[in-house]
């Protein structure tokens, strides 16, 4: 049966009409992303080199929008936000951030563990070192992949409060520029054990007003007035979360992690839970554990990427799951320095 043509171009025109509104909701919705990129690029200060660049970076920026989004929308108990690294593929951010922040350690002292017999049963429910003043605000590593200094500075500060009863903030710049044996090469990578070593040979740290950040690559300054060091340090006996929590309620702990998953990449806060990869790039500190609202039991954790990351620049994750790794292989090269 033939069509009548009447009915035809009420059909095509129908067509044409929805498709024209969906083109035009599209390239509103396009202005929409325009404006918010714009107001993301002067809240975070960010400044392209051409139209071009502006232009690559817009559509990495709607992608990673549109992935928060729909994470968001999911039910997790964990949500993301479009922060400081919207404009930054998931590739890039590893780059820049974490591939070779940390270098995995192969092979671990026998340090000993001075907190095996403790009892797991005698430990408090919850533990949040800021609040008996051992953690120092959140500080930023910038474009610097020197996460390994910040994450040994952070655990010293907090055994340097607990011996001394001062809190210091210690220079991680003077790791970066002076720390250069072991596995340690400043923003090119390091390790927090190797940082500890550093830190005894060296007589301790000075402070980070006195040798102040400058998230680059730089001649070390001698002669600088420790003040504050370490004696030793130990290893937390490798992916045993029991043994770690017992670290942990006596003092901050250098743990790394695997920070390379878009949801690390755009956490903002809840308790990171679900699946995580383990290839280990990323040095942060444990600073206490709790259980939340919900039942969840998670770790505290104190990051180097600013305030605009995260719970104010810290993260809870997942505490013991059955992957005796943790929640981003975070339990499986503990260590703290000793006083
Ligand atoms: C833990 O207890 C055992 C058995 O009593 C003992 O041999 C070991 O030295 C203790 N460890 C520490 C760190 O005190």
């Amino acid at each position: 049966m033939a069509i009548p043509k009447a009915l035809l171009l009420a059909i095509l025109g129908c067509l044409c009409l929805s498709s024209s509104v969906r083109a035009a909701r599209e390239l509103s919705d396009d202005s929409a992303m325009v404006a918010r990129h714009e107001s993301w690029m002067a809240q975070y200060g960010r400044v392209y080199k051409d139209a071009a660049e502006k232009a690559r970076r817009f559509e990495v920026f709607k992608t990673n929008v549109a992935f928060i989004e729909s994470f968001n929308a999911g039910n997790h108990k964990f949500w993301l936000g479009v922060n400081q690294f919207a404009d930054l593929t998931n590739y890039e951010f590893k780059a820049m951030k974490t591939n070779k922040g940390f270098i995995p350690n192969t092979v671990r002292d026998p340090t000993g563990f001075r907190y095996e017999n403790v009892s797991i049963d005698a430990l408090p429910a919850t533990v949040d070192w800021r609040t008996k003043g051992a953690v120092t605000p959140i500080k930023d590593q910038g474009q610097c992949g020197c996460c390994w200094a910040f994450s040994a500075v952070a655990a010293m500060e907090g055994i340097v409060k607990l011996n001394t009863d001062k809190l210091i903030s210690l220079s991680e710049q003077e790791l970066v520029d002076c720390d250069v044996h072991g596995e340690d090469q400043g923003c090119e990578g390091g390790l927090m054990d190797d940082a500890f070593k550093f830190i005894i040979k060296n007589g301790g740290l000075t402070t980070e007003s006195n040798y102040p950040y400058a998230a680059a690559d730089g001649k070390c300054k001698g002669g600088s007035n420790s003040a504050a060091t370490i004696k030793s340090y130990e290893d937390v006996p490798a992916n045993n979360e029991a043994a770690l929590m017992k670290a942990v309620a006596n003092q901050p702990v250098s743990v790394a992690v695997d920070g390379g998953d878009m949801t690390f990449q755009f956490y903002s806060g809840g308790v990171m839970t679900g699946s995580c990869g383990t290839d280990l790039d990323h040095g942060i500190a444990a600073i206490g554990y709790g259980t939340a609202s919900d039942g969840t039991k998670y770790w505290l954790l104190k990051n180097s990427w600013g305030t605009t990351w995260g719970e104010n620049g810290f993260l809870r994750m997942e505490k013991d799951i059955s992957d005796k790794r943790g929640m981003c292989g975070l339990a499986m090269q503990p260590s703290y320095p000793t006083a």
